[in-house]
C-alpha cells in the first residue's frame, strides 16, 4: 500500500506538452463517449506517462461548448477510507465492484475529503475541538482575507480562499479535522496514474472542494486539483455568430465540472466520486488546478475594493450618541494596533492609549471639577456653568473611553523656544495621526467614536487620577461605542476650496 503523500513507484505525473493519445478505444458494450473516435488504439500501457487528452476535441470553434451532452454518474462503495488507504486502489475497487467500467476520456470527480483521509490530512480534534480547528486554520492560512466573529475567510498555501482555510469536520469521525490535501494538482496526477496502471484507461482528475462564494448565496463545488486535462478553457480569440471576437472569455470548466458532479455526490459522504462521461477535455498543459487562482496582481477584491478601502476613511464620523451593544475588547485592541502603524518623526513611537475602566468615575469627576473652576474664573455663573458641564455628558453615554496621550520621549532637545515648540508641535501632529488611526479603524469594526478635547485641558488632573507619569500629555478623550443611530450626510466640501497650487 503506497503512502499517497509520497509518489508512488511509477511516479508519473501529468506531462505539458506529452503528445495528444491518437484516439480513445470505446469499451466494448458501452456506448461511445460524445465526440469520442471509436476507433480502436493501444490501451493505455500500466504505468505509463500519461498526461494528454483522449481524442477529444482540443478547441471549440466560436465558443460552442465542448460536448453536446454529458453523462454524470456517482460512483459509491468506497467503505472509510483510511490515511496510507491506496486511493486508486479504492477507486479501481468501486469501479469494479460497480460494474460500469472506466473508458478512456472520462473525468473522475474526487471529493477532497477522500484525498486528504487517504494522504493522512488529518489532525486530532482534542478536548477542545473549537481550539484545535482555530489553531489548525491558522497552520493551513498564509493570510486572512475576512473575519465575522468565530468566521474567517482565509488564504491557503495553495492560493485558494476559502472560509476555514478548508479545515473541515464533516464525514470524518468526531476525534479528527481534514485539512485539505498538501498539493491537490500532484494527487490528481497520482490518482491518474494509479487508475491507468490498474484499469488501463486514461481518465482525468478533478479533485474538489465545497465553497461559498462573495455576493452569491449557497455553496457550490470547486476544482483545487486537477490532473488529465487543461482547467481553463479560452475562447479569447474566437468569434461568435455576431461576428463579435471574444475577448476574455475564459471558462473555468474544472469548477463547471465540479460544481456539476457534486449533484450527484452530494454532501452526505457516501458517493465521494463521481465519473464525467462525454465532456471533451482539452489536453493537459500542466498547469493543473493552480491555474484557476487569480493573481493578485489581478485580483480587484484582494483587500476589498478601491471604493470600500475610500469608505473606510471616510465613513469614520463623530458619534455622540450609543447603543446598549457591548463593546468587543478585542476591537479595541485591533483598533489600537492600527493606530501604532501611523507616521512618527525619527521612527519614535508617541502615542500610548488609555483604556479607563475602574476610574472612569472618578476621572469625569475630577475633570468636571477642573472644568467648573475654569469656567469660574471666566466669571460665568452656576447656572451657565451647569449647562455647559452637561455639554460634555458624551462621554458619560459612551460605553468605553479610551485616552489617547503623546509621550515626548525621543524629541529632539534644542536651545531656543522656537525649534522646541515646533518639535512639540511635530509630535502633537504624530499623535494626533495616531489617534485618526484608531478612529477609522474602529470605524471599520463597527464602532462609532467621539474624540473630545477634555482631558487637554486638564492634563495633571488627568496624570494623577490616571496614576500616569507626570510627563504624559493626554490629548483628549475618544468615547467608543455601537452607533445608536445612522450618521446624517456629510456636508460636502469641494478640494478646490482646500487645495492650494503654488
Ligand atoms: C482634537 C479634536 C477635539 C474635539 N473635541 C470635541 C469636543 O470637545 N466635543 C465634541 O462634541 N466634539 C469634538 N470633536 C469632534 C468634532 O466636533 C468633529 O470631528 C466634527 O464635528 C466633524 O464631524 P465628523 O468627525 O463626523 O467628521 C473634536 C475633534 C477633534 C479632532
Amino acid at each position: 500500500m503506497s503512502d499517497a503523500t509520497t509518489p508512488t513507484a511509477s511516479g508519473t505525473t501529468a506531462t505539458p506538452g506529452t503528445p495528444a493519445i491518437p484516439g480513445t478505444t470505446a469499451t466494448p458494450g458501452l456506448p461511445a463517449a460524445p465526440g469520442t473516435p471509436t476507433t480502436p488504439s493501444p490501451p493505455l500501457a500500466p504505468g505509463a506517462p500519461v498526461g494528454a487528452s483522449a481524442g477529444t476535441p482540443t478547441r471549440t470553434r466560436r465558443g460552442e461548448p465542448p460536448s453536446t451532452s454529458l453523462e454524470i454518474v456517482g460512483l459509491a462503495g468506497f467503505g472509510e477510507i483510511r490515511p496510507g488507504d491506496d486511493l486508486a486502489e479504492a477507486v479501481a475497487a468501486a469501479v469494479t465492484a460497480g460494474g460500469r467500467p472506466l473508458v478512456d476520456g472520462d473525468v473522475l470527480v474526487v471529493t477532497s475529503k477522500i484525498v486528504s483521509k487517504a494522504e493522512g490530512r488529518l489532525v486530532p480534534a482534542g478536548a477542545d475541538r473549537e481550539a484545535a480547528r482555530q489553531a489548525a486554520i491558522d497552520a493551513e492560512s498564509v493570510r486572512e482575507v475576512a473575519r465575522r466573529g468565530p468566521t474567517r475567510i482565509v488564504e491557503t498555501r495553495h492560493g485558494l480562499v476559502l472560509a476555514s482555510a478548508g479545515v473541515d469536520a464533516s464525514n470524518i469521525s468526531g476525534d479528527w479535522l481534514a485539512l485539505l490535501p498538501l498539493d491537490p494538482d500532484a494527487s490528481a496526477a497520482r490518482l491518474r496514474t494509479g487508475i491507468a496502471t490498474r484499469l488501463g484507461v486514461d481518465v482525468a482528475v478533478v479533485i474538489t472542494d465545497t465553497a461559498g462564494r462573495p455576493w452569491r448565496r449557497g455553496l457550490t463545488d470547486l476544482a483545487i486539483g486537477v490532473a488529465g486535462m487543461a482547467a481553463l478553457r479560452s475562447h479569447i480569440g474566437e468569434v461568435d455568430d455576431y461576428g463579435n471576437e471574444l475577448g476574455m472569455t475564459e471558462v473555468a470548466e474544472a469548477d463547471e465540472l465540479a460544481a456539476a458532479a457534486d449533484l450527484v455526490k452530494g454532501k452526505l459522504g457516501a458517493t465521494p466520486v463521481a465519473v464525467v462521461r462525454g465532456y471533451g477535455r482539452l489536453p493537459d498543459d500542466g498547469t493543473g488546478a493552480r491555474v484557476l487562482v487569480r493573481p493578485s496582481n489581478e485580483d480587484m477584491f484582494r483587500l476589498g475594493t478601491l471604493e470600500a478601502r475610500r469608505a473606510a476613511l471616510t465613513e469614520r464620523r463623530t458619534v455622540r450618541e450609543f447603543s446598549a451593544d457591548p463593546v468587543d475588547p478585542a476591537a479595541l485592541e485591533r483598533a489600537v494596533a492600527v493606530a501604532l502603524t501611523a507616521p512618527a518623526p525619527h521612527h519614535t513611537t508617541p502615542w500610548r492609549f488609555v483604556l479607563v475602566t475602574e476610574r472612569r468615575d472618578v476621572l469625569l469627576e475630577a475633570m468636571a471639577d477642573a472644568w467648573a473652576q475654569d469656567l469660574r474664573r471666566d466669571g460665568f455663573d452656576a447656572a451657565q456653568i451647569d449647562r455647559r458641564l452637561r455639554r460634555g455628558d458624551v462621554l458619560h453615554r459612551a460605553p468605553r473611553l479610551i485616552v489617547p496621550i503623546m509621550v515626548l520621549d525621543g524629541a529632539h532637545p534644542y536651545p531656543d523656544e522656537r525649534r522646541t515648540r515646533a518639535e512639540e508641535r511635530m509630535f502633537t501632529v504624530a499623535v494626533g495621526a495616531g489617534v485618526q488611526n484608531l478612529l477609522v479603524a474602529l470605524a471599520t469594526e463597527g464602532l462609532g467614536s467621539c474624540w473630545v478635547s477634555s482631558t487637554l485641558f486638564c492634563a495633571e488632573v488627568v496624570t494623577r487620577v490616571l496614576d500616569l507619569p507626570p510627563t504624559w500629555i493626554p490629548v483628549g478623550t475618544v468615547g467608543v461605542g455601537h452607533p445608536a443611530a445612522p450618521a446624517p450626510p456629510r456636508p460636502p466640501r469641494s478640494p478646490a476650496e482646500f487645495l492650494l497650487h503654488r
